[in-house]
């Protein structure tokens, strides 16, 4: 019973990585096409911008909850050297989604701030937390034992 329920969880942890990384692709020609939009078709892309990073979100919390059913009913301990590293990383980019994105949507609407400079920033988050869940990818994939 549960091996069985243990390869369900594995199969939904891996459906929410794919969830959690796969959107971030469709946020880097969105940017590219918002720099040269006028303001009326502004807030259509910003409104999809929104839904790929909440969607990213809630995949990241499906993620963290089943990842962390899978140390529980699982043979993995929670301090095995690969789980307490991607369990860091989380957190560091738990801390980049959460204040990057959110702070670079909010300052869309502040008035006297410099578009390109906010996209600049939204660009270079998305490819930092595009590359911290490869680390985690490698991590999760490869079991690395560092001690
Ligand atoms: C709190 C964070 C996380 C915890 C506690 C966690 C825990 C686990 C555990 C216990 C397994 C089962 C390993 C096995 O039995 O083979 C697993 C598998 C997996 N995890 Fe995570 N995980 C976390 C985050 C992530 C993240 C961020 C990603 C992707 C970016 C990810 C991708 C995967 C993949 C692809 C597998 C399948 C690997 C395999 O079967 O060889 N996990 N995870």
């Amino acid at each position: 019973m549960i091996p069985k329920v243990y390869g369900i969880i594995v199969f939904m942890h891996v459906l929410s990585a794919v969830l959690s990384i796969g959107p971030l692709f469709i946020l880097m020609p969105l940017i590219k096409r918002l720099r040269s939009v006028g303001t009326n078709v502004e807030g259509a892309y910003l409104s999809i911008i929104n839904v790929i990073i909440r969607l990213v979100m809630h995949a990241g919390h499906a993620l963290v909850f089943t990842g962390v059913s899978l140390l529980i009913i699982g043979p993995w301990p929670w301090y095995t050297s690969w789980v307490i590293l991607t369990v860091f990383v989380m957190g560091v980019s738990a801390f980049f989604l959460a204040t990057g994105f959110t702070r670079v949507l909010r300052n869309f609407n502040k008035a006297g701030m410099n578009k390109n400079d906010i996209l600049d920033r939204l660009n270079r988050t998305s490819w930092l937390y595009i590359g911290l869940m490869i680390l985690m990818l490698w991590l999760m994939v490869e079991k690395p034992m560092f001690w």
